[in-house]
């Protein structure tokens, strides 16, 4: 129940626009996401790097309703990438669609993805995270598109989605990139499993098939996006038990959650790699983060009280 009114919470316009001024959010907020600004995520990046963490980042934001906005956030991300250039670090990044034009129109979203692939550098990804299921279509089909022309482009795939299992067969079919995540949003269940087992199930299912002896003859990348150890421990258990070494298999986590872990699969020899957000358009995605852990919402209580 928590999470549901979380998440609803998460898509009040109001809200959205509004809380992100209010002291007690901002000071909760600061232990999953480094900073609002683009130098503090790059500090962030450079700290992690010195431990062997190659990073991801995002700069927060959707559902975008003009285009000269959807440009500008282009643009930001072009000189995020310029930037990028500079370091020595494996640093990739990660866009959603409705950030750079999808709700407006899919051309021009189209448009400003491909430019930002060709700005990409060589043997790293732009990733595409994954939406509300009402985006999931037209968030492949735009994938897709833009692989016919750039292959370093990945995108995101929910396992509570039923869906899914066929869309990762089409994905491995085609040597994709492709990261695998639970799921953040609220959907129906006729739609999406529920249940945690359910959720967990899939997940291992859809991973052991990304890594698989097709996925990986086909040159599909996998990431592993998640923090519970749980199915960590069964997912390097069954690669080991396939003959795969810690260096086929890249997990990736958020800043500020599971750090310890992240070090322990680095030091173990395991791709390791920390998505950190960054802006000030985060109210609905600091919101998924709560609704992830109902634990983090004593968390924020403790903050409001000690205020
Ligand atoms: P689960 O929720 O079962 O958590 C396992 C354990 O991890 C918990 O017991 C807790 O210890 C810790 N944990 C998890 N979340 C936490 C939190 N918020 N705070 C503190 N501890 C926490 N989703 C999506 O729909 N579209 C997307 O594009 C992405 N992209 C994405 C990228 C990356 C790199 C990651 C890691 C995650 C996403 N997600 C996402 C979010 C994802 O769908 C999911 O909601 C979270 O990862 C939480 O699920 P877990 O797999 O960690 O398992």
């Amino acid at each position: 129940m928590i999470r549901r009114a979380l998440l609803d919470v998460s898509e009040n316009r109001w809200l959205r626009k509004h809380a992100t001024s209010s002291r007690v959010l901002r000071r909760s907020v600061r232990r999953f996401l480094p900073g609002e600004t683009l130098e503090e995520a790059l500090a962030a990046c450079s700290d992690l790097g010195k431990f062997d963490l190659s990073t991801i980042l995002i700069n927060v934001g959707e559902n975008v309703a003009d285009r000269d906005e959807a440009a500008a956030v282009t643009k930001h991300y072009l000189d995020a990438l310029n930037r990028i250039g500079s370091y020595r670090l494996s640093i990739e990044i990660s866009v959603k669609l409705t950030q750079i034009g999808l709700d407006l129109d899919p051309d021009f979203c189209l448009t400003n993805l491909i430019t930002l692939l060709a700005h990409t550098r060589a043997h790293e990804t732009t990733w595409i995270d994954m939406e509300q299921s009402s985006y999931t279509e037209r968030t492949l089909c735009l994938f897709n598109r833009a692989r016919q022309d750039c292959r370093n482009v990945g995108v995101c795939v929910q396992a509570y989605l039923r869906r899914t299992e066929k869309d990762v067969e089409a994905l491995i079919a085609t040597g994709a990139a492709v990261r695998l995540v639970k799921g953040a949003y609220n959907e129906p269940t006729e739609i999406a499993f529920s249940r945690k087992r359910e959720v967990d199930e899939s997940y291992f299912r859809l991973a052991k098939k990304l890594l698989g002896k097709e996925a990986r003859r086909n040159g599909v990348r996998t990431a592993l996006a998640t923090h519970d150890r749980n199915l960590i421990n069964r997912l390097t258990a069954w690669a080991g038990s396939e003959g795969m070494t810690p260096k086929e298999l890249e997990f990736q986590m958020l800043y500020g959650i599971q750090r310890a872990l992240q070090l322990q699969l680095a030091e173990k020899g395991y791709g390791s790699r920390v998505l950190i957000s960054y802006g000030n358009f985060w109210f609905p995605w600091f919101m998924r983060r709560l609704a992830e852990r109902p634990a983090n919402v004593l968390f924020l209580a403790r903050n409001l009280f000690s205020w």
